[in-house]
């Protein structure tokens, strides 16, 4: 009998997705949750053929210099901006993602951000856990938040979560302007309720502005000092994108000064830690990077994340055929 090939797992994920994988393979999986840095990674690397990775675990080429065996990298998420796609693909091996899984639930998240940011949702409960209100000590103009409805909606990036963010407008009444690299297909326009303007107009005129665009070099601080002071004092920021596409040192200073009325962040810059200017602030709603998770969701990235690892590596129905690749040249060089 043949030896199964080896994967590596690099964080525990859901039995029945680890049981899956086992029916193919010899399964390592990482039995703590935390990131791995580039030595660890590479002597993990070392001997398997194939990997699911976190979005904390940078795979560059460093980290695959000499690998000959490794032929897929599975990433646990839809951002990949922790893998080097070019190198991966220098090296032959096949990098995949989790699209469309979780579009609708990141989605859902923005909003939940959004609503909680705009009425002081966390704050409030901070409040009212310290033990205020018995008694009544609350003034009628205390809490006083934002409402949504009839504001406009900014959205910068317009891919699908972007669009998926949109769509949801429409319950709260809410025009929505973008700002994307390309302009949608009009259909797609109309569907979303959303009309294309510049940058310097999508932050001029967005009372709430959703952030869900892609980190590559040339987005990183595209949200900074410069295009904070564009923002509408009365204005609310959420990044649901990447940690490092806004200046979080600035956007403290301006949610301390008063230039921006709140922000609410899944997202940071050199996350886990975030910036302690933020922690201090009670205007700004913090998550620790959990959009996607809602439990259908993580258990559908994780089966899609395994998935591409069982085509891959050749086995299953759809083998030779991962579902979401990123670099299909691997693909077509190997057919
Ligand atoms: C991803 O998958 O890239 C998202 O950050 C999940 O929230």
């Amino acid at each position: 009998m043949t030896a199964k090939p080896k994967i590596w797992v690099a964080r525990p994920l859901f039995p029945e997705v680890l049981a899956r994988l086992a029916d193919y393979f010899e399964v390592q999986v990482e039995p703590e949750d935390r990131p791995h840095d580039a030595a660890e990674l590479r002597q993990k690397l070392a001997g398997v053929d194939g990997a699911l990775v976190g979005l904390a675990d940078r795979v560059d080429a460093a980290v695959i210099e000499g690998n000959h065996r490794l032929k897929v990298v599975a990433n646990l998420g839809v951002g990949y901006n922790n893998l080097d796609l070019e190198a991966l693909t220098r090296a032959g091996v096949l990098a995949t993602n989790t699209p469309d899984v979780l579009t609708e639930s990141v989605a859902d998240y923005a909003w939940a951000l959004m609503l909680a940011a705009a009425r002081r949702v966390s704050a409030a409960e901070r409040w009212l856990r310290a033990g205020h209100w018995p008694g009544s000590n609350m003034r009628f103009d205390d809490w006083m938040g934002l409402d949504l409805h009839g504001r406009t909606l900014g959205i910068l990036g317009m891919g699908r979560i972007g669009q998926a963010v949109a769509r949801r407008a429409l319950g709260f009444g809410m025009p929505v302007l973008y700002h994307n690299r390309s302009r949608l297909p009009e259909a797609v326009e109309r569907e979303c309720r959303a009309i294309l303007v510049g940058k310097p107009e999508l932050l001029a005129r967005a009372d709430f502005l959703v952030l869900v665009l892609p980190f590559t070099a040339e987005n990183r601080h595209a949200i900074g000092a410069p295009e904070l002071a564009q923002m509408k004092r009365s204005a609310l920021l959420v990044n649901i994108a990447r940690g490092g596409i806004v200046d979080d040192a600035a956007l403290a200073a301006a949610l301390r000064e008063g230039k921006l009325a709140a922000a609410a962040l899944d997202v940071f810059e050199g996350e886990p830690v975030v910036h302690p200017d933020l922690l201090a602030l009670d205007n700004v709603v913090l998550s620790p990077h959990i959009a996607s998770a809602s439990g259908e969701t993580r258990r559908a990235m994780a089966q899609l994340a395994a998935d591409n690892v069982i085509a891959a590596l050749g086995y299953g129905e759809s083998a030779g055929k991962p579902p979401t690749p990123l670099n299909p040249a691997v693909l077509a060089h190997k057919a």
